[in-house]
């Protein structure tokens, strides 16, 4: 229904501009946007792509990975690239898409549990720490979500979600990475727990995807979430998050091709005859998916493992700052490069509005405010940003 409130409204020209004039007005209309360059951004979970990357994206911008047939080497592509992600989960044999982000893959992998489960009115057990992709999900799959509570460690309470399980149950979602404190739930206990009840289990690692396979070899506490447990049916891992690559570029993987077929829809019109898509979207981005092939084949394992050992050690730097200001504290001990930072004095939103008032962009969660050090942040950033956070709770006390 149309606003009753005045809009501004907008004509396309009678007569096209010239394209100086429009960059010129783009700079300026553009200007208020916050960048990663500045450091100021440490509340997203994207980043400034790789410039590699940025440089395939740009050549490959009319692949169309919608019409496989008229791009099949793109596909083939895209299927390698999959591979190559899967490998990085402990199976190089599974199948999926590269997709629009986080919430298409969750949605995808819902989809498929639900269609696989071939129940009316399913439900689906997730933490309440779960992303609201997931209320996207149910409300589109027409599936339920039951919430269930977090243990004192902030994960999905175990016992809980065993307790959630009923007759209609089509999937358990665990997360292997938190959205507000980078949490990993004890996602091989509810393997367990979905082998027994045989149910699906999809983790949603669209974070942690690019994190937890290198916490081992840099010398932290490894966590299962992976492939490696048998039940684990579909995971979301994002490239354009900790993967560097350029929006959009999203990961949905499954175990094996019969899940993936479940969401299969026959196209009957395009050049090849008729094809199948898994996706939400019909036509997509080739030329994320030949982006993301190239960045993994240019930085390889190891320069994944660099870009986290860099943010880790930045988070933690950033941690002993925290705790180091007077009235501030930490959630709970990082597993990955997100922070959940308290205060018992002050309230949150009011050092959210200071940080915010000197440029700062923080997450503002219920409790706590959540930062994250994605690669774009450089140690002069933590340094000026862990200044001011200690002159707002200053000025805020007195
Ligand atoms: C754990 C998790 N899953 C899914 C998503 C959704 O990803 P996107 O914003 O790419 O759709 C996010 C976004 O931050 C997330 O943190």
């Amino acid at each position: 229904m149309p606003s009753k409130t005045a809009q501004k409204t907008n004509r396309m020209p009678e007569k096209g501009l010239p394209q100086d004039t429009i960059i010129r007005e783009l700079e300026a209309k553009l200007h208020p946007d916050l960048t990663y360059s500045s450091g100021k951004i440490l509340c997203s979970m994207c980043t400034n792509p790789h410039s590699f990357a940025k440089q395939i994206y740009r050549k490959y911008l009319e692949k169309n990975l919608g019409d496989p047939s008229l791009f099949p080497a793109s596909a083939e592509l895209e299927q390698e690239t999959i591979s190559m992600l899967g490998s990085l989960l402990s199976n190089p044999k599974a199948c999926g898409s590269i997709v629009s982000g986080g919430t298409e893959a969750n949605i995808i992998a819902l989809w498929a549990a639900r269609n696989l489960a071939k129940r009316e009115r399913g439900e689906v057990v997730v933490p309440v720490s779960a992303h609201y992709s997931f209320d996207k999900a149910s409300d589109l799959l027409n599936l339920k979500l039951i919430k269930v509570k977090l243990n004192s460690s902030y994960q999905m309470d175990v016992k809980a979600a065993e307790k959630a399980i009923t007759s209609k149950t089509v999937a358990i979602v665990g997360l292997a990475g938190s959205t507000g404190l980078g949490v990993v739930d004890p996602i091989r206990e509810l393997s367990e727990i979905a082998s027994a009840h045989n149910i699906y289990l999809h983790v949603d690692a669209a974070f942690g995807g690019f994190v937890l396979p290198f916490l081992k070899e840099l010398g932290y506490k490894p966590l299962d979430f992976d492939f490696s447990l048998p039940n684990v049916c579909s995971i979301t891992i994002d490239p354009h998050k900790m993967g560097l690559a350029p929006i959009p570029a999203g990961g949905i993987l499954f175990r094996d091709a019969k899940m993936c077929e479940a969401v299969s829809m026959k196209v009957p019109y395009l050049t090849g005859g008729e094809m199948k898509q898994s996706t939400l979207l019909g036509t997509r981005s080739g030329a994320s998916a030949v982006a993301v092939w190239a960045l993994l084949k240019h930085l390889g394992r190891a320069g994944y493992a660099a870009v986290v050992e860099r943010c880790l050690g930045l988070t933690w730097k950033l941690v002993e700052g925290i705790q180091r200001i007077d009235g501030l504290d930490i959630v709970t001990e990082p597993t990955m490069n997100v922070v959940g930072v308290k205060s018992d004095t002050v309230d949150v939103s009011l050092i959210f509005r200071e940080l915010r008032k000197r440029g700062w962009a923080v997450s503002l969660f219920p409790d706590y405010l959540r930062i994250v050090i994605m690669p774009h942040t450089k140690p002069l950033h933590i340094k000026l940003f862990l200044e001011d956070l200690q002159k707002i709770l200053e000025n805020l006390r007195s």
